[in-house]
């Protein structure tokens, strides 16, 4: 008989969650030292553009397998507080996982000073059909999002290192990848 383990998450939401974790790191880096200490590297926007985009086609899927899988219960210990918290900062994470690429998709799509975008300088991203105004909100809001997604992560990171350290129980242990695939 094969027992079907529901104290851990779903090989998908496991997969989801790490390579978005690392991608979204990674183009936190970039945006905010590309006019400092990455300035006048070539790569870095295009390359900050396609994994953005990435972020927004892989959390797409995440919203998707989120809703088909139920994510496991937390340990009985957890306190009502902590699980309203918990509650909030993931879907704040998902409002804010596809408000930061569109925001940034649509400062690039400003109709005065379009420049060809690809993903990895593979495929063509078209510019969003928007205005220029439309573009400007894109650009004030980008770099308020990215500062809000920067202390969310550091919460993120914070609760989950307590949760491993200090309480010692398995809610940083469920999202670490593993042999037990149970869909
Ligand atoms: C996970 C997704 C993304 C993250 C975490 C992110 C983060 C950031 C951050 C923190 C900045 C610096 C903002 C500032 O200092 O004011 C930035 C700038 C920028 N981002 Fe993104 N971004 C993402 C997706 C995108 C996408 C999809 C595009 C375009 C297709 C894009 C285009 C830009 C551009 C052009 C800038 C420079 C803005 C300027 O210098 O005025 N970003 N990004």
């Amino acid at each position: 008989m094969t027992l079907i383990r529901t104290d851990r998450y779903s090989w998908g939401a496991i997969w989801l969650h790490w390579a978005i974790a690392l991608l979204v790191l990674v183009n936190l880096a970039l945006g905010l030292f590309h006019e400092s200490l990455l300035d006048g590297i070539k790569w870095v926007m295009p390359v900050h553009k396609s994994i953005g985009i990435t972020v927004l086609a892989l959390t797409l899927l995440r919203l998707g397998w989120r809703l088909m899988h139920r994510p496991p219960p937390l340990p009985a210990d957890v306190t009502g507080w902590e699980r309203t918290a918990a509650k909030a900062t993931h879907w704040a994470f998902y409002a804010l996982l596809l408000a930061l690429p569109l925001t940034g998709w649509m400062l690039s799509s400003n109709p005065a000073r379009l420049r060809p975008m690809a993903w990895f300088w593979l495929f063509p991203v078209p510019p969003l059909p928007i205005s220029g105004a439309a573009a400007k909100l894109g650009s004030n809001l980008h770099g308020v999002i990215g500062y809000i997604m920067l202390a969310l992560v550091v919460l993120h990171i914070a609760a989950a290192l307590r949760h491993h350290f200090l309480l010692r129980d398995s809610v940083l242990a469920r999202m670490a990848p593993g042999l037990n695939r149970n869909g």
